[in-house]
């Protein structure tokens, strides 16, 4: 695995899709295998969380742990310098004397590229408001594939808020290198904005648009489900998301992967917890080793 020169993950795009392979490779190792526990040590991870987490904080800080490595940061911003007026940049440059690596996490979209063009470390972007969340994304493909053993030709609808959510843009840009056929299935509000649209239509991958996931659930090998992210909403938009329920899924396929990066709200229905072909409780455990791989191909040699 050696050769890597990526340093930063900003966006999926800043890997080429033989480094996704190599991320997954490692990971499903890891996942089979597992790692020295000291493989890391002496390593510092600064976690450094300007928004609410809890699966991307806990997740790369227990695969922190895993491989050895300290982990130094701060979860409420109101608690660091920031909060004395200090500029994302500033904070960043300070950090990195501190840590061999950064995770970021931030309100607005364009932070982690802002904050890697001075950070001396690897820098990963850990959710910058609604652009993307590559590392969600490596451990969704990671899910899928370890379900359907590949990624190519797999038929995948989008269902929630596809225009402020990250998670589902950065998994739509991946999905659509890899040959996926996509589906966004939202409000006329909540569909995708128009520059993930683009990418994804300059990939020559076939898409689709539909309303409500009933009408094309029947087709879909994966339905991947995310929240309305109210906080990032205009004033004024209010659109509806029903749920998907149990009885919803007796449309679809016996082999459908339902998926969703959590938390979930009213989107999804806790009945469905019930069917095997519920899979985000899987989804979220594959974080830690993914992100442990992930951890070892920016700090590895
Ligand atoms: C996602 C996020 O923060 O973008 N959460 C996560 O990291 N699993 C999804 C979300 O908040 O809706």
């Amino acid at each position: 695995m050696g050769g890597m020169i990526v340093k930063n993950i900003l966006s999926i795009d800043d890997l080429a899709n033989d480094e996704i392979s190599a991320v997954l490779d490692n990971a499903a190792r890891i996942k089979r295998e597992g790692v020295r526990g000291t493989e890391l040590a002496g390593r510092i991870a600064a976690l450094l969380f300007f928004e609410p987490s809890t699966r991307t904080r806990l997740s790369f800080a227990s695969a922190a742990q895993r491989l050895g490595m300290g982990v130094i940061g701060f979860d409420d911003p109101a608690l660091s310098g920031a909060a004395k007026g200090e500029s994302l940049t500033d904070t960043v440059r300070v950090v990195q004397s501190y840590a061999e690596l950064i995770v970021l996490r931030h309100p607005r979209a364009g932070a982690a590229h802002e904050a890697a063009g001075v950070a001396a470390v690897p820098l990963v972007n850990g959710g910058d408001g609604g652009r993307e969340h590559p590392t969600q994304t490596l451990y969704d493909l990671f899910t899928v594939r370890e379900r359907f053993g590949r990624l190519d030709g797999l038929r995948v609808g989008f269902y929630g808020d596809l225009r402020f959510g990250r998670a589902a843009n950065s998994l739509a840009l991946a999905l659509s290198r890899f040959g996926a056929e996509l589906t966004w299935i939202a409000p006329a509000d909540l569909q995708p904005a128009e520059e993930v649209v683009a990418a994804v239509h300059g990939r020559g991958v076939p898409t689709a648009r539909a309303e409500e996931p009933a009408e094309v659930l029947p087709g879909l090998d994966v339905l991947y489900v995310s929240r309305p992210q109210r906080e990032r909403w205009p004033a004024g938009l209010a659109p509806e998301l029903p749920p998907v329920t149990r009885a919803l899924l007796r449309r679809a396929s016996e082999d459908l992967l339902v998926l969703h990066p959590l938390p979930r709200t009213g989107e999804l229905a806790v009945d469905v917890d019930a069917d095997p072909r519920a899979g985000y409780f899987q989804q979220v455990a594959n974080g830690v080793p993914v992100r442990m791989a992930v951890l070892r191909q920016l700090l590895s040699g």
